[in-house]
């Protein structure tokens, strides 16, 4: 251990040049890399050069935000459909191959949180404890970067396990889980609107939690079973292109805001 970093060894060296503002002597400056555990590496001075010794010691150099950008990020992906051949889980499951590599994308489940009722987090009311279901999904949502709505519309506005999910997270007033949480949403239909009241409706639903949302474009994906080819994949070169480009703006908006929750 070092500096409270596991150091599983030394993967190389690299170095700069160094010109001496006074006497214009240049000097080459070696700097390790260092590999941790975690994988990632890390460049410090050669302690050689430093100090004469060969030990491997770390020199804090690093960037603590520089770190902080690189690290993985939690997306939770919240599907506005329970039904088992769902268009929003298939297009959900595309989008998930569209953020980074250090990006952890992931489906949350709402389909076993109970009906919200406010019972269970009114303090005065003690035989109505918190379902262990709430705990879970506001820890979880809590835990992550961002979240990235997928929803089809239902009678002109969200389906109601997503409103659900909505309401439960949206309390106790004093830990609200929205807050300030980065979000992408994405509305289909199988008609030719897109699921567009769905969507302004969901944005009405957040508008009171502050989340950063990607601007224009917005994505509605109209007759959305045509996008998808048997095995669910977006075959379309321009659909995936456009896809591809809202999770890019999500993943900024994120990296924007990862210090302001
Ligand atoms: C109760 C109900 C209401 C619906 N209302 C709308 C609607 O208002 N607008 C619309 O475009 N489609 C509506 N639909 C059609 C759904 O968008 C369609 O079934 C879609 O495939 C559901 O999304 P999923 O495939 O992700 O489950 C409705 C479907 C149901 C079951």
């Amino acid at each position: 251990m070092c500096d409270g970093i596991d150091l599983v060894g030394e993967s190389g060296f690299d170095g700069e040049w160094h010109v001496d503002g006074t006497s214009g002597h240049r000097s080459w400056r070696s700097r390790r890399i260092f590999r941790l555990s975690s994988g990632r590496t890390r460049i410090g001075r050669s302690e050689k050069a430093r100090t004469g010794t060969s030990n491997p010691v770390l020199i804090p150099t690093y960037s603590p935000e520089k770190e902080r950008r690189t690290l993985n990020k939690n997306v939770s992906v919240l599907i506005g459909s329970l039904r088992r051949g769902s268009y929003a889980r298939k297009i959900a499951h595309n989008l998930i191959n569209y953020f980074p590599d250090n990006y952890n994308a992931s489906i949350i489940e709402i389909r076993n949180l109970p009906l919200y009722d406010f019972d269970y987090d009114d303090p005065q009311i003690i035989d109505k404890p918190t379902p262990p279901e709430y705990t879970l999904f506001r820890k979880t949502i809590k835990s992550s970067d961002g979240v990235l709505f997928v929803t089809p519309e239902n009678n002109r506005t969200i389906p109601a396990c997503l409103k659900n999910a909505i309401d439960i997270g949206s309390k106790p007033n004093n830990d609200v889980i929205w807050q300030r949480l980065p979000a992408g949403i994405i509305s289909h239909s199988v008609g030719r609107m897109g699921g567009y009241s769905s969507q302004k409706n969901l944005r009405l639903a957040l508008s009171y939690f502050n989340m950063p949302t990607p601007g224009q474009p917005e994505v509605f994906l109209s007759q959305s079973p045509t996008l998808l080819d048997a095995d669910g994949h977006v075959t379309q070169e321009s659909t995936v292109e456009f896809l591809q480009n809202y999770v890019s703006r999500l993943v900024q908006l994120i990296e924007q805001n990862t210090d302001s929750r």
